[in-house]
């Protein structure tokens, strides 16, 4: 089937629809039109399980009276030609109480400039029996400020709180400090110093729901403690170094004298504002100064590494060649518990520590050295992680919000709570014949050349941003000589542009170059991380070519940009690179865990169209709207993890993995009470559109939970999508 999902020149984006079927009905069946123009239209059918028992299977139909024709569809099996029959696919036929089903279909008009036919929507799924269910309301809590010196006053809302029967809410607080009140909003003091959980209950009468927010209140002594400030004159070197250091930038703003007390890591103390220290033997230190005012005190801890020049794994220069790849257990469980998802269980996928926590595990997650050390189980020497923390953490978008803030001090905290600990890990001799790669800061820089209009953006192109928080990654990991450094690189339909790919590669070499060792310090770079962007558009090989008197990369999809897939873009970064004085030994990774574009829009030969658009449209195999499209797309899974697949491409990887959603769908989201700052982007949402280009929809898939978190639709679909198909061997690409 020829592929025309997109991209036309759409005239207006409409979201009329009519829903038919009364509440008492199975489900009620909605007829969306999503998009229109002249001579078609794109719609959606939407099935909503409103009864009170789970629905195994549907077939719904439908039928035009004014000419229109359907063109093609996806996630359903239609058969008919006006009327049409719509069943559902494997991984779409359950729906469960209160969630919904829907596919998708493009058609031509009956006359050129007509209103989109709304026809009605028929099958036993929609009408028929059953009982009006009530549904439980969905709480929301907000509180501001939530820290602060007692007496704390603080105002709380309930007001994000949905009910989906449009019921009257009632709401009742519990402080958490034995006191409670009532009402959408309310206002409470807190007397003492205490961390608090203030809970919402909120009833519609029969059903309730709770949610919860945590207040720190703090105590005023009158003294305001120091700030400790620690920096050494290396982060180690071979066995035996002497390190000196100093804490005499530490200050504190009553001007109290200060006194400094060293704990060196290997046992030994010491004291004064600038002391030295010889380590005799290798190892990872962590050396800590505590400054004091007499009365209140601060602690400030830098880890130096302490190598025994003939120990360790020889350093390679490509990690994965020859290497016996981890799997990660509990990625590989959740994909084992999907339908077909067995037959990729058993592949590596990136380890993300993507907060502070993360490091060091929960009672249900691994940290970072229960990892390492399942790979010392699993006899595996290649184990690869992301480093994704970054103070305004995906500063152009809001999915991935993360908890640190430059404007709250988020850099020492990033550099002394997060990459220290890592850094200290890592080092640890017990991993030393793991080569550990380490995915540096996915889209943090590509940001700084794209999007500073955005003021989080230009937040971070400043001090305490992203150029320095990299600095202090890669400075940490380089000296541990089994740590593989490739850091982020966008993907070809972000930076492909002569006005960005060249900025991009200034940045990026700046950066790189300015580290202590300089190149020494990364192994590479990675395109496509947690992106869609194909690794060949097997169809379009050069995007010069003419077509209707145009060059095809003058397309409405392509946009002028030249570089339409991962390789071509990842081979040049690389060529761009190595003009900048990068060796020749630095290699690319390529994010392949979701760009497979296979499934039935597939198209299965390039067009014959002399029109240049359809000529693009019915030959692309990125099936998306638009390349911009980053969130939750219907991919596939692509290539299986392979090293050496193309010349000067190191691997490819499964950097994001497959599973994990990009984002709430939902703009009334419930917080993660793991990661409280990622919010809804709207290019989540199915029903809103593209953020820089209003004609084309996000193609979002519906339902997703919040980045990070397992979305069993999504993997269905990426495994309903996948090429090449899944049953083929990992092995070299075929071209
Ligand atoms: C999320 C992370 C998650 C990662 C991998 C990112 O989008 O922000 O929390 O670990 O994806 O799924």
């Amino acid at each position: 089937m020829t592929n025309r999902r997109c991209n036309f020149a759409i005239a207006s984006i409409l979201t009329i629809g009519a829903i038919y079927g009364t509440t008492a009905q199975a489900a009620t069946c909605e007829y969306l039109v999503n998009s229109e123009w002249n001579t078609g239209f794109t719609a959606t059918i939407k099935i909503k399980n409103d009864g009170n028992s789970a629905i195994n299977g549907w077939q719904v139909g439908w039928e035009y009276t004014d000419g229109s024709r359907m063109t093609n569809s996806w996630n359903a099996n239609v058969t008919g030609t006006n009327p049409y029959t719509a069943t559902n696919l494997g991984w779409n036929g359950n729906i469960s109480v209160g969630q919904s089903a829907e596919f998708g279909f493009q058609g031509t008009k009956g006359s050129t400039g007509a209103n989109a036919q709304i026809p009605t929507v028929t099958g036993s799924v929609c009408g028929g029996g059953g009982t009006p269910t009530n549904h439980a309301p969905v709480a929301a809590a907000q509180a501001t400020p939530t820290t602060g010196n007692a007496p704390l006053a603080v105002s709380f809302s309930a007001s994000g709180s949905t009910d989906a029967d449009g019921d009257a809410l009632t709401y009742s607080w519990s402080f958490g400090d034995g006191t409670t009140g009532a009402g959408v909003t309310a206002a409470h003091t807190y007397s003492a110093a205490g961390d608090y959980t203030a809970v919402v209950t909120v009833s519609d009468g029969s059903l309730t729901d709770t949610a919860s927010v945590n207040i720190a209140v703090t105590t005023e002594t009158g003294n305001t403690p120091p700030n400790a400030v620690i920096s050494s004159d290396v982060r180690g070197g071979k066995a035996p170094v002497v390190v000196a250091f100093d804490a005499s930038g530490s200050s504190d703003a009553d001007n109290d004298p200060l006194t400094y007390s060293w704990v060196f890591g290997d046992g030994s103390t010491g004291t004064g504002p600038t002391p030295s220290h010889l380590f005799s033997d290798p190892g990872s230190y962590v050396v800590t100064v505590t400054v004091s005012d007499g009365q209140d005190s601060d602690q400030a801890s830098t880890t130096i590494t302490v190598t025994d020049g003939s120990s360790g794994a020889a350093r390679v220069d490509n990690p994965f060649r020859d290497a016996v790849w981890y799997v990660n257990p509990e990625w590989s469980a959740k994909a084992a518990a999907e339908p077909g998802g067995a037959s990729i269980a058993d592949i590596n996928t990136a380890v993300w520590m993507d907060r502070i926590a993360a490091i060091e595990g929960t009672s249900t997650a691994m940290g970072l050295r229960d990892h390492l050390n399942e790979a010392l189980v699993q006899g595996a020497n290649m184990f690869m992680f992301v480093v994704y923390d970054l103070p305004n953490r995906d500063c152009n978008a809001l999915a991935s919000n993360g908890e640190l803030l430059i404007a709250e001090g988020g850099m020492a905290r990033y550099k002394a709570e997060y990459i220290d600990p890592i850094a200290e890990i890592v080092s640890d001799p017990a991993y030393q014949n793991i080569r550990i790669v380490a995915i540096i800061e996915i889209d943090s820089l590509p940001n700084l050349v794209t999007n500073l209009d955005v003021p989080a953006c230009q937040e971070a192109n400043g001090d305490d941003g992203y150029r320095e928080g990299i600095t202090y990654a890669l400075n940490a990991l380089a000296p541990i000589d089994n740590v593989y450094a490739y850091v982020d690189a966008a993907h070809s339909g972000w930076l492909g542009w002569d006005s960005n790919f060249g900025p991009a590669v200034d940045l990026i070499a700046g950066v790189v170059t300015g580290t202590d060792e300089g190149w020494s310090s990364i192994a590479g770079f990675i395109t496509n991380t947690a992106n869609y962007t194909p690794t060949v558009e097997a169809y379009l090989t050069n995007p010069n070519l003419n077509v209707g008197g145009q060059p095809v990369r003058s397309s409405n999809f392509y946009e002028w940009n030249s570089y339409f897939d991962e390789k071509s873009y990842a081979q040049e970064f690389r060529n761009k690179m190595i003009a900048k004085g990068a060796p020749s030994t630095i290699g690319m990774l390529i994010d392949t865990g979701r760009n497979g574009w296979g499934g039935t829009g597939r198209p299965g030969s390039v067009s014959s169209s002399s029109d240049l658009n359809t000529y693009v449209n019915d030959s692309r195999i990125d099936r998306r709207y638009h390349r911009g499209n980053w969130c939750n797309q219907s991919g596939g899974i692509g290539y299986k993890p392979w090293a050496d697949p193309y010349p000067g491409v190191d691997a490819f990887v499964w950097v994001k993995p497959p599973g994990e959603s990009d984002g709430v769908a939902d703009p009334d989201f419930e917080q993660d009470p793991d990661d409280p700052a990622k919010q809804h982007d709207p290019m989540c949402n199915p029903a809103s559109n593209n953020t820089d280009n209003p004609n084309v929809g996000t193609g979002a898939l519906a339902d997703a939970p919040h980045a990070g978190r397992w979305f069993s639709k999504g993997f269905q679909v990426l495994l309903e999508n996948a090429y090449p198909p899944l049953d083929q061997p990992a092995g070299p690409p075929a071209q």
